[in-house]
Formats: structure tokens, C-alpha cells, sequence
């Protein structure tokens, strides 16, 4: 396992959800321990659908905020903004060459959002598995921490590296999905057949990591339940099952413990202790983000630092890609 690479991006285009935290985030914690990390704010990928700039931007900066307040220690990982590093979209276009409209039009991801933003499905859209192929390509990942949805993307961008391998020789490492079993199947509190997500338009199906204790709490609350008053995991009970799962996974404890803890309570009780778990566990990473986005001159130095180490890497990666594919690159 020494020496691996590993590489994922959360992308800045919503507030952040626990589904993400437990899912994305604190898992990176432990990877960063035993790897070469590198974590990226995909604001590349971000644009394919339309974002405000300023939010945009703005929300950018929270992220990296973020991931340093959740434990992300910006001296053993590269932590950067992906539009910082040129070579990304430099590698998008050499890998576009290599990857066919036909299976970019069959990608799961890109049939959801055409339908969900009909009136601008547009050519980063349809190209975004390409562009996730070269960030990941780009560092030689063996490892891509990512959640269920994103397992799709993954595999394309291996049967990308390997196509650019046969083609042209040895060039990329072909990399690996590492699916996150804890929290990986968070689902929205009001529909917990759905995954919980940052662009769902009821604001009450996700909690998001900026909401206030009250908020969070009142969420809950009016989480989807059922009809009858057994707290306990089962196929028929997704919105119980759910909770529990949610409650699990911010206390540490098994989802047996959790059941044993409830039994014979309400679910109005129930509600209440997961809610307000999740608020004392979040308190101190909210605090620690409004600390670290007041000190800018922090913030930024650790980006440019990030954005250096990358930008190193991938210099050296697209000098070989250029030179396989024949490009003039001077003396
Ligand atoms: N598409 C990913 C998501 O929405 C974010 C992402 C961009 C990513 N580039 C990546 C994840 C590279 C892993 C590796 O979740």
C-alpha cells in the first residue's frame, strides 16, 4: 500500500451536506495518514451547469475552508482549486481524442442532468467524464475515493487510460474506485429512496454542513418516518433505517448499539437525539471554518502551496502525453 496515490474533488457547487461529510470528507482523514492525497475544489467541473460567479468563487473558498476544519491537513495533502492547474483541461483535450461521443452520450450522469437542465445541455456537460479522467490520469491516482454515483466516471476514465496506453505505450496509471462503505448511503429525509443531496430543491430532504443547530434539529423533525414505532434497520422502514444509519455514523456506535439505545422509545424522541448529534458534532467543525475564512492570507497561502505541488506533478505528466502524442514541444 506505500507509496499509492490517491485523488478526489468534491465540486463547489452547493453547501455541503452530511451525506458528504460522512461520505466524502472524514473518510479522505484516514487516506491522507497513508497516501500521496491530493483533493480538488472542481470548479472546472462546476461550470457545466450554471453557477452565479460570485457564489461561485465565494463558494469555492468555503470548501477549502471546509476540508481544513473537518481535519484535511493541507501540509500532507495537496488541497488546490482545480482551474489553478492548466494541465487539466490541457489533458481533457488530448484524452477527448481518445474517448467517443457514443459512450459519453450512454453516461448515466450526463441523461440525468440533460434531462434536469434541458435548456442548457451544452458540450462541457457531455465532456465532463473526460475532464474527471484527467484530473484523476493526470497525477497517476491508484485510488479514487468517490461515492456510488461517481463509480461510472471512474470506470470510464480507466478504459480512457488504458485505450491511451495500448495506443501510444505505457503512459497511465490505470486507476481504482474506492467506494466509501460508511455514509456512502446517506438518503434525504424526505424521500429515503433518493440519495441525500446538495441540489435538492426540497430544503428540508438535506442537512447541510452551514446549517444552524435549529435548523438542523427542525429537519429531523420532520424527517419521513412510518407508521408503526419500532425503531429499527429493515428493508420496509427506509426513512428509520436511514436515521439510524445517520445516527451510527456521527456517535461511532453500530447500528445494533443504536437500536438497543431506542428500543422501547418514541419516534419523536428518537428525532430529537439524532438531530441534535448531529448539530454538537458539526458546532466545532462550523466554528473552526468561520475561523479559517477569516484569516485569508492563511487560506490563500495554502492554496498557492497546494496549486504549486499539483502543478509540479502534472507539468511532468502532460510533457510525457504531449511527447507520446507528438506534439512540438521546442528544444
Ligand atoms: N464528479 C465528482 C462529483 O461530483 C467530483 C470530481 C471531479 C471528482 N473530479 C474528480 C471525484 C476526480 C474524483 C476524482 O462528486
Amino acid at each position: 500500500m506505500e507509496g499509492k496515490t490517491v485523488y478526489s474533488a468534491i465540486q463547489p457547487s452547493g453547501d455541503l451536506t452530511i451525506g458528504n461529510y460522512v461520505g466524502s470528507i472524514r473518510n479522505w482523514l484516514t487516506l491522507q495518514e497513508e497516501y500521496d492525497c491530493y483533493f480538488a475544489m472542481a470548479n472546472m467541473h462546476a461550470i457545466t451547469v450554471r453557477q452565479d460567479p460570485a457564489e461561485l468563487r465565494r463558494r469555492t473558498l468555503s470548501l477549502a475552508a471546509l476540508y481544513i476544519a473537518c481535519g484535511i491537513d493541507p501540509e500532507k495533502c495537496a488541497l488546490y482549486v482545480q482551474s489553478q492547474v492548466p494541465q487539466h483541461a490541457e489533458l481533457m483535450w488530448v484524452l477527448n481524442t481518445v474517448t467517443y461521443v457514443g459512450e459519453m452520450e450512454r453516461m448515466t450522469q450526463f441523461k440525468d442532468k440533460s434531462r434536469k437542465h434541458a435548456d442548457n445541455i451544452n458540450m462541457g456537460l457531455m465532456d465532463y467524464p473526460v475532464l474527471m479522467a484527467a484530473d484523476i490520469l493526470l497525477f497517476k491516482a491508484d485510488l479514487v475515493p468517490v461515492g456510488q454515483d461517481q463509480t461510472q466516471h471512474v470506470e470510464i476514465a480507466r478504459d480512457i487510460a488504458i485505450r491511451f496506453n495500448n495506443r501510444f505505450g505505457e503512459t497511465f496509471t490505470v486507476p481504482k474506485a474506492l467506494i466509501m462503505k460508511q455514509g456512502a448511503k446517506i438518503a434525504s429525509l424526505q424521500d429515503p429512496a433518493k440519495k441525500m443531496s446538495k441540489s435538492d430543491e426540497n430544503p428540508n430532504a438535506s442537512v447541510f454542513l452551514t446549517d444552524d443547530r435549529d435548523t438542523i434539529i427542525r429537519k429531523f423533525k420532520r424527517a419521513v418516518t412510518d407508521s408503526d414505532d419500532r425503531i429499527v434497520v429493515s428493508e420496509d422502514k427506509p426513512g428509520i433505517s436511514n436515521l439510524l444509519a445517520i445516527y451510527a455514523s456521527f456517535t461511532g456506535k453500530t447500528t445494533e448499539e443504536c437500536e438497543k439505545e431506542f428500543e422501547g422509545r418514541g419516534y419523536g424522541e428518537f428525532k430529537l437525539a439524532v438531530g441534535e448529534t448531529v448539530a454538537d458534532k458539526l458546532a466545532p467543525v462550523q466554528e473552526e471554518q468561520k475561523r479559517i475564512l477569516s484569516d485569508k492570507t492563511y487560506l490563500h497561502g495554502v492554496l498557492a502551496s497546494g496549486a504549486e505541488r499539483a502543478f509540479k506533478v502534472a507539468r511532468k505528466t502532460i510533457s510525457k502525453v504531449y511527447r507520446k502524442v507528438g506534439f512540438y514541444q521546442g528544444e
